[in-house]
């Protein structure tokens, strides 16, 4: 069905091509509920973020309220309201980094790049953002970025220059 419209009285935001992955995924799980966390991984990657019009849509389609949707996304703190940089990198701040400078390497990412942890460069390019284990943690202190890339063990000079090839912008999953 496509329509420009929602019985939210907004207009639509999410193509069809999003809304039938989503419904796709319906049959596969034991409630429409249960298809909230890859509804928002659908939403996130066809927009980069999940705004605030797509979560409502979502908690439309699969039948539950939007505070349900919204409640998912803030458990798991990895989907954004506002669009991020081309790259988005994490420098994990959990133990086993944070003993090896993993926090003065974050702040030292940020100072770098002009941003506070969160933030994203005014030339859109890069999102900086802490967070716990990466799953790295023998390569402490570790950043992964979205696109697969891991670094570390990192000092200051390795930071700068992951933040050098960060910036040319995301790789295929292919060329990993
Ligand atoms: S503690 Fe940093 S990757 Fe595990």
């Amino acid at each position: 069905m496509s329509t420009t419209s929602t019985s939210l009285d907004s207009p639509r935001m999410l193509p069809e091509s999003v809304r039938q992955k989503i419904e796709a995924y319906i049959p596969r799980y034991p409630s429409k509920r249960a298809v909230t966390l890859p509804a928002l991984h659908i939403v996130h990657s066809h927009f980069r973020c999940v705004p605030y019009q797509a979560m409502k849509e979502i908690a439309e389609i699969l039948e539950i309220a939007p505070a349900e949707v919204a409640d998912t996304m803030s458990f798991y703190g990895f989907f954004p309201q506002a669009p991020l940089g081309d790259v988005r990198v994490w420098v994990c701040r959990s133990i086993s980094c944070m003993l090896r400078g993993g926090d003065e390497l974050l702040e030292h990412a940020c100072k770098k790049l002009n941003i506070e942890a969160g933030q994203t460069t005014s030339d859109g390019k890069l999102t900086v953002e802490f967070a716990e284990c990466l799953g790295i943690c023998d390569h402490a202190p570790a950043a992964l970025a979205d696109d697969g890339r891991a670094y570390g063990p990192l000092d200051e000079a390795g930071v700068e220059k992951m933040l050098e090839e960060l910036k040319k912008g995301p790789v295929p999953p292919e060329s990993l």
